[in-house]
């Protein structure tokens, strides 16, 4: 990744917490808020990480869009994963460079993101949803954030059957998981994982019972994470006083090999 902005290139442009903003910059064109205007011209060629101020005098940070901002800046017409459990189903389901790996649904393509940037080049994601408008939205979002060329899109049910074998990893965030624990198995490589997004616990007690009813899978665990805010100032350093109490339940099972 070059270390400074080129012409073309997605910046993350900063104010604060609540007000930022991801832009691509483009020779002649530029930013405007109610903060003032940012000349893009001014920013190609200098490194991410620069503080530039607008035309009325506030100052901006200017760096490389994190996946985590992406994912929050995403527009968005279902609950995404966030980046909490994003990282969490990374690292469970050692989805990493070169992985491949199989999604459903793709919702809006927040978690279809995090996917593409973990896989990279190398790797390989192939995404199933049913329902087109989904499709057709998810589809947006990840083209405007330049997260396409790894990724393969199918407006399809996924229960219809899973096209791709040997797979790396298997990552559902649907309404009824359950029903694909044996197409999941199919489809994985053996001593690979299958990473459940639910957002109920009877979702995931049906989900595991399956996993278990089936005899094809292992090591099946469900986690919840937490992410709790510290307010750092001087004298005042706590916890923040609201914080997401719940997005969902990640089940994770491991493919058994069929001898
Ligand atoms: C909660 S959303 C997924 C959000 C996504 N993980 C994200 O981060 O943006 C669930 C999606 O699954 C899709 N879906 C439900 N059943 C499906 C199926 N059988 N095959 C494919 N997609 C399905 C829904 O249409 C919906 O868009």
């Amino acid at each position: 990744m070059p270390d400074t902005i080129e012409d073309g290139a997605l910046v993350f442009i900063f104010l604060d917490a609540k007000r930022n903003w991801i832009r691509r910059v483009k020779t002649g064109e530029e930013f405007h808020s109610n903060k003032g205007i940012i000349k893009y011209d001014d920013l190609i060629g200098r490194p991410y990480g620069i503080r530039v101020r607008s035309h009325s005098g506030h100052e901006f940070q200017i760096h490389r869009p994190s996946p985590a901002d992406v994912q929050i800046a995403m527009g968005r017409n279902t609950q995404i994963i966030y980046p909490k459990d994003a990282a969490t189903i990374l690292i469970q389901a050692g989805i990493g460079a070169g992985s491949r790996v199989v999604e459903s649904g793709t919702g809006s393509g927040a978690l279809t993101g995090i996917l593409s940037r973990a896989v990279g080049k190398e790797g390989h994601v192939y995404t199933y949803e049913i329902r087109e408008d989904m499709y057709l939205g998810a589809k947006k979002n990840l083209e405007k954030y330049g997260l396409t060329d790894n990724v393969t899109m199918y407006n399809k049910d996924i229960i219809e059957g899973i096209k791709e074998t040997d797979v790396d990893a298997v990552v559902l965030d649907l309404a009824t998981p359950w029903l694909l624990v044996d197409e999941a198995h199919r489809s994985l490589k053996p001593s690979h994982v299958l990473a459940s997004y639910s957002p109920t616990i009877e979702q995931v007690m049906k989900t595991c019972k399956a996993l278990g009813d089936s005899g094809k899978w292992g090591m099946i665990k469900t986690l919840e994470i937490f992410e709790r805010e510290i307010m750092v100032r001087v004298n005042k350093t706590r916890p923040t006083t609201w914080m997401v109490a719940h997005t969902g339940y990640m089940t994770f099972a491991r493919s058994l090999a069929v001898e």
